[in-house]
């Protein structure tokens, strides 16, 4: 997969989710395998040129995270080409500006979704900071403000005209929020839009299968994956082994509860390397209970690791649920059928009806309406 003069190990990305796609998370990802490019939270270009603390941190990262792109937003043309070049001489693989993002405060001063609405505006943007670098610059946005307003394809097509190396589509539009399903077609027609640089399809992949059924059915050239990636950081490494062989047989099963737990382990680990132990612990607050969704009964896990400030709690918290959980297993330690989880379908493999219950959650906070 090559994005301009960038050549990635897969074609499966990791989407930016702010609060979550921090160095730890993206270790864990890539220390499982599958994943060619991890893009970080969204960086608002004026805090990195004026080395806010918070920008910084955000961009943080190490020899073994890469390739990495760092997602910018911003409205000032000037800001973000200056941001785009002073990444580029930290080293970072490449730069993805946002498009997408719904939030009012975000919006209202022009950046994120806000930049589907005004073509030539964010064209102009766009080519002061891909003639700045050398580095890729690509773009991620929604179908469009909302269905009577569907400015994707224009939105790609002008771009690839300045200079953008991908585009990322999140086939829902900025007013649907996360409700509905994926609206495929709308990402077909982005892919059909441009000329010859990649498109990259996303939303709501949980599942090796439907991350074959977005490429299939919208012919795009790789998929970006974001809140499956919480439920299964294995989700890449699974989607690429089942890409590579095809057949339905030879679809990775889940990892095994013991796996889950390692993993946990690791990240909060890293968690506390990177950001040390008490803020890496309270961060973890709102990890830890993603994992737990595929562990079976978890509230015991859940009510106690909430509120853990240190290492030690967490290792208690994780100690007295497994003696907990026991009462859920057979005889050779398995979960008991009737406990375990549901399987993963994602909301374009159901029936609509189907879809309206199931839901894949949301993060509380701001970040509800991305
Ligand atoms: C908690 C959260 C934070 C997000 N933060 C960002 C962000 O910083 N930049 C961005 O472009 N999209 C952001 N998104 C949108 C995701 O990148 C992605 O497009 C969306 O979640 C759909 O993909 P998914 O169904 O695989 O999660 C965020 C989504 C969530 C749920």
């Amino acid at each position: 997969m090559r994005f301009g003069s960038l050549t990635l190990p897969s074609n499966l990305f990791l989407s930016p989710l702010a609060g979550y796609t921090n160095l730890p998370f993206r270790l864990v990802v890539r220390e499982l395998g599958g994943v060619g490019l991890c893009t970080t939270d969204l960086v608002n270009a004026r805090s990195l040129l004026e080395k806010r603390g918070k920008a910084l941190k955000l961009i943080e990262t190490r020899p073994e995270d890469s390739p990495m792109a760092v997602q910018l937003f911003g409205s000032v043309p000037e800001e973000m080409r200056d941001a785009a070049a002073y990444l580029e001489s930290t080293g970072v693989a490449s730069i993805d500006i946002n498009m997408g993002c719904p939030v009012r405060k975000i919006v209202k001063v022009g950046g994120g979704s806000a930049m589907m609405t005004e073509l030539d505006k964010t064209a102009a943007l766009v080519k002061g900071m891909v003639d700045a670098v050398k580095i890729p610059v690509t773009a991620k946005m929604r179908l469009g403000w909302d269905d009577q307003n569907i400015t994707a394809p224009d939105l790609a097509r002008a771009l690839e005209g300045v200079g953008v190396a991908a585009i990322f589509i999140h086939g829902r539009t900025r007013e649907q929020g996360f409700s509905g399903t994926i609206n495929l077609a709308g990402i077909r027609s982005v892919v059909q839009a441009v000329k010859t640089i990649p498109v990259i399809g996303n939303g709501d992949i949980i599942t090796p299968q439907a991350a074959k059924k977005m490429f299939d059915e919208t012919g795009c050239a790789g998929v970006s994956i974001g809140r499956g990636a919480f439920y299964d950081p294995w989700i890449f490494r699974r989607t690429l082994s089942y890409l590579q062989n095809g057949s339905d047989a030879a679809i990775p099963p889940e990892p095994p509860f013991a796996e889950r737990v390692r993993v946990l382990c690791r990240h909060l680990d890293l968690m506390v390397e990177v950001f040390g132990e008490e803020l890496g612990c309270r961060m973890f607050r709102k990890v830890a209970p993603w994992y737990s969704k595929r562990f079976g009964p978890a509230a015991e896990f859940n009510r106690h690791v909430v509120r853990i400030s240190t290492r030690a709690e967490f290792n208690q918290v994780l100690e007295n649920y497994l003696q907990w959980r026991r009462q859920f297993l057979d005889e050779n330690g398995e979960l008991k059928q009737k406990f375990q989880p549901p399987p993963m379908v994602a909301s374009f493999m159901l029936e609509p009806e189907v879809v309206l219950r199931q839901q894949i959650p949301v993060p509380k906070g701001p970040v509800e309406v991305w």
